[in-house]
């Protein structure tokens, strides 16, 4: 019998999966279902949590078709500017550069690009990933009777839902951190400029500096965070100026590769970015205004997810990204 399709975005995260249908509505768009499962903290029960998570969320919204991504830790990308050539020369040249930049050979990674602009330079974002984080990720949903529309990673699911809401300026330098449990996604973008980075300090540093420090269970450490944010500043301080370090060596590297103003506004996002206090220390440090994203700015929905979206929109910002590619 025909199944009519129905998509969902599905964000495979540490701490959390996150599945969101969005639609087009009179307006705009708006959410057609959205939710957020926790997993398990640890790594040896995670994929078995994914498979069985997801399963459930593909019959509960009947999806046909889904979205998923990589962690933005697994894919490189790369920013590359081309003068006008035909675009039947444009996978020859790329494939060149994309080998160049690879410590392994080109046939053990799929790759991809998107064309941002075309004016008096192509302006491209290129993505490659290994095969083998592919396969891992595809055989989650093997025996689910989904199709997957799409793999995509999670930094181009964040400048996506970047580029759809109203903190998107075209001619302003923005930055955007979005730091999760064990990834940190950093972006910078100016008109077709850009530069995307993976940092290494993020949520579980944090509760790692407390277990160490009161030398408690990783979990009650992640508790103690969570309810007491500021008065945990000593002990997150480290890490947090080790974050700063690596957030200021990639500005220092835009200055220098980029030709554009400077860093306008700081947007942060990602669960860790409702450690209390968080905001002002970026401000302070990075001499930045630094204001949390929403996601949900440009989205409608009704009152059945006012909550989720409320309470959790830090943590929604890369199956915003992701489900926007099915509208
Ligand atoms: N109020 C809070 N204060 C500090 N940290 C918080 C708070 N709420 C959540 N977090 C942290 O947010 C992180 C989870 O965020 P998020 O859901 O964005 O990560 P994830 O997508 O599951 O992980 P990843 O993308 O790294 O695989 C955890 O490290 C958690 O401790
Ligand atoms: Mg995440």
């Amino acid at each position: 019998m025909f199944k009519r399709r129905k998509g969902l975005a599905i964000d495979l995260g540490t701490t959390a999966i996150r599945g969101l249908s969005l639609t087009k509505t009179a307006r705009g768009v708006g959410i057609a279902s959205l939710s957020l499962s926790s997993i398990p903290a640890s790594s040896e029960e995670r994929e078995k949590a994914w498979k069985k998570t997801a399963q459930s969320l593909i019959k509960e919204t009947g999806a046909t078709h889904i979205v998923i991504s990589l962690p933005g830790r697994g894919v490189l990308v790369r920013f590359i500017s081309l003068p006008p050539v035909a675009s039947g020369k444009i996978e020859s040249i790329l494939q060149y550069e994309v080998q160049h930049q690879l410590p392994f050979p080109l046939d053990a990674v799929v790759w991809s690009y998107q064309i941002l602009s075309q004016e008096e330079k192509i302006n491209l974002l290129v993505g490659a990933v290994k095969k083998d984080m592919v396969n891992n990720l595809l055989n989650l949903f093997t025996g689910l009777g989904v199709r997957i529309d799409f793999i995509d990673s999670d930094t181009f699911a964040l400048l996506n839902a970047l580029r759809f809401s109203p903190d998107f300026e075209r001619d302003k330098t923005i930055a955007f951190l979005e730091i999760g449990a064990e990834s940190s996604n950093l972006l910078i973008c100016y008109n077709e400029q850009m530069l995307v980075r993976s940092l290494t300090i993020s949520g579980n540093a944090l509760t790692t500096a407390i277990e160490e420090v009161s030398k408690i269970e990783f979990s009650e450490a992640e508790e103690k965070k969570i309810k007491e944010g500021e008065a945990q500043f000593p002990t997150l301080s480290p890490v947090l100026e080790n974050l700063i370090t690596e957030v200021q060596n990639s500005i220092d590297y835009w200055r220098f590769t980029q030709k554009g103003p400077e860093i306008k506004k700081f947007l942060l996002t990602g669960g860790s970015s409702k450690l209390a206090g968080l905001k002002d220390f970026f401000t302070e440090k990075l001499r930045v205004e630094t204001i949390s994203f929403n996601p949900f700015a440009n989205i409608s929905y009704s009152s059945q997810f006012k909550e989720v979206v409320e309470k959790e929109s830090s943590r929604l910002a890369v199956a915003v990204g992701l489900a926007l590619r099915q509208i």
